[in-house]
């Protein structure tokens, strides 16, 4: 099974707050039903928040009353509102709903083929982030050589995904290519994606890898236990890649370690008309730092600082990986020339 599928005006995804624990399936019947997943993290990981939000304008649709055009392309517009304020840092989420509201607009049918319309356009996002995901496997298992330790934070897999995975593509790729690789996850404070997701996620396919804290990457670089480290990204603008809160301070020390760091993403995350200075980081409630569980963990009234992303400049990012290939720093304008 995807993560997310479409079965007659119903979406199915995994419940992610009860992994490794339980595999909970999720059915949702309404743009609201989505929505509140994603601002539950029930559903997350960039990509993934793509196709969710398209499935989710697709779920509008399909059960929508409207007879006339006009109105039910009032509804989506509505509908995209909501999902617009679920989360602020993934442009994938904003790009698959702009794709679906202006071909909507552009549409000529009546509403009964014009919802029609929007699912197809829903399921044809979610297969081209299936087919994106394989091609970046392939692109980046060159990356990779027998006995590689990749390092890899917060989930990249299948799960931030329609399948597969951006960096646990590359990973599944050159493991299916019968490298033999091993892979260390962060843990991912303060929602424990690593620990949780990508430990799940390659147990269950049989790749060896091993759980640290996020303390530790320096220690184990230092000691020359990583090879590489490849990462997903929320948004790729002109000047750097925003990812999970952490990234950077790994970057940072693989630099500073000569070893590479390569981003796996697909074109949906590129937003190449934006600087790092234009990206809304989400700050996050504090209790996702002051409490491991129903446990508070610190002083009472603490302040407390939460955003959930960072910023990496691009001088720190050895390789990006996209479903056109690899691109190297000196291919970055070309291919924002080409985008
Ligand atoms: O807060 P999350 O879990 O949605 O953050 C996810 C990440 O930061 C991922 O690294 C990113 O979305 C890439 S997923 C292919």
């Amino acid at each position: 099974m995807r993560t997310i599928e479409w079965r007659d005006g119903t979406v199915i995804t995994i419940d992610q707050t009860r992994l490794p624990h339980e595999a909970v399936i999720l059915e949702m019947k309404s743009c609201d039903d989505v929505a509140e997943a994603i601002k539950t993290m029930k559903i997350r990981g960039a990509p993934l928040l793509g196709a969710a939000a398209a499935f989710a304008l697709a779920l509008e649709a399909y059960h929508s009353k409207a007879e006339e055009r006009g109105e039910l392309i009032n509804e989506l517009e509505n509908a995209a509102e909501i999902l617009k304020g679920t989360r602020p840092t993934a442009v994938n989420l904003f790009w698959a709903i702009n794709r679906i509201l202006d071909k909507a607009r552009g549409f000529s049918g009546n509403a009964k083929d014009l919802a029609t319309f929007v699912v197809e356009e829903a399921q044809k996002i979610a297969d081209e982030d299936a087919a994106a995901n394989r091609l970046i496997g392939n692109y980046g298992a060159e990356l990779i050589h027998d006995g590689d330790v990749i390092l890899t934070h917060c989930n990249a897999g299948a799960l931030a995904t329609v399948e597969y995975g951006t960096a646990l593509g590359v990973v599944r790729a050159a493991w299916e290519q019968g490298k033999r690789i091993k892979v260390i996850a962060t843990e991912t404070r303060p929602k424990l994606q690593g620990a949780r997701l990508t430990t799940y996620e390659l147990k269950r396919d049989g790749i060896p890898v091993t759980l640290i804290t996020d303390n530790m990457v320096g220690y184990v670089m230092y000691r020359r236990l990583v090879s590489k480290v490849i990462v997903g990204a929320d948004r790729i603008v002109q000047d750097a890649v925003i990812n999970k809160i952490g990234t950077f301070t790994i970057a940072v020390l693989a630099k500073e370690h000569n070893i590479p760091f390569y981003v796996a993403a697909p074109k949906s995350t590129f937003n190449l008309t934006n600087t790092s200075a234009d990206v809304v980081i989400e700050e996050r409630k504090p209790e996702e730092v002051t409490h491991i569980g129903s446990q508070r963990i610190t002083t009472e009234g603490v302040d407390v600082l939460n955003p959930a992303f960072d910023i990496t400049p691009l001088e720190y990012v050895t390789a990006v990986i996209c479903e056109n290939g690899i691109l190297y720093k000196d291919d970055f304008g070309k291919f924002k020339a080409n985008l």
